[in-house]
């Protein structure tokens, strides 16, 4: 069976990272190879190299201005690229280089709370403010634009009046870990 091979990008903690890293560990025919990020300080980056995951961090020249990311990731034989909680716009170079092989998860049921400056806290700020009955998670595909790729699962939760922007966030996130690294295994294996 042909061997897929995962490059995960991050800019921050990684909990997904770690989740997704955890599940494919001993998996027969998907691999996370390499975790990828823009930030030197992200803890992600110590999360994988316990999982004895090859780390790389890069700057904004290397990453909008070349090819050199793509080289980088054709040399480790990347098939997939997973993002989680990666907070740069994928340049045209790489979603063109890995068409239909990009995923992303984003703390919210898009369309809503979506696009440009909409990550992390911010997130669940906005959904507080707009009193949402109901929030959840969103992976989909990435295109040229922030999070507006095909959708290929959401997850829903309640949220109460009572609920602070961090309880919230601890919901999504739960739903997060829970979901993401089975949405994976079966986007890529549907794609082999
Ligand atoms: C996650 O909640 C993810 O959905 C979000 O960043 C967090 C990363 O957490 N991504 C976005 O907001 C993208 N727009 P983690 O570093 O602990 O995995």
């Amino acid at each position: 069976m042909r061997l897929a091979r995962i490059a995960i990008f991050i800019s921050g903690s990684g909990s997904n990272a770690e989740k997704i890293i955890e599940h494919f560990q001993n998996h027969e025919s998907i691999k996370v190879s390499l975790l990828l990020s823009n930030n030197a300080e992200a803890y992600g980056l110590q999360r994988a190299a316990r999982y004895n995951i090859a780390t790389l961090v890069f700057n904004k020249v290397q990453f909008r201005e070349s090819d050199e990311i793509i080289s980088v990731l054709r040399a480790a034989g990347i098939t997939h690229i997973v993002l989680a909680g990666f907070l740069w716009l994928i340049p045209q170079n790489l979603i063109e280089a890995f068409p239909n092989r990009i995923i992303n998860i984003h703390p919210a049921l898009l369309p809503k709370f979506g696009g440009k400056g909409m990550y992390g806290m911010r997130v669940h700020e906005a959904v507080k403010a707009a009193e949402e009955s109901e929030t959840g998670i969103t992976i989909h595909e990435v295109n040229a634009h922030y999070d507006e790729g095909k959708i290929l699962a959401q997850h829903k939760c309640g949220v109460e009046k009572s609920d602070s922007p961090e309880q919230i966030a601890a919901k999504v996130q739960q739903l997060e870990h829970q979901y993401y690294p089975q949405v994976i295994e079966k986007w890529v294996t549907t794609s082999l």
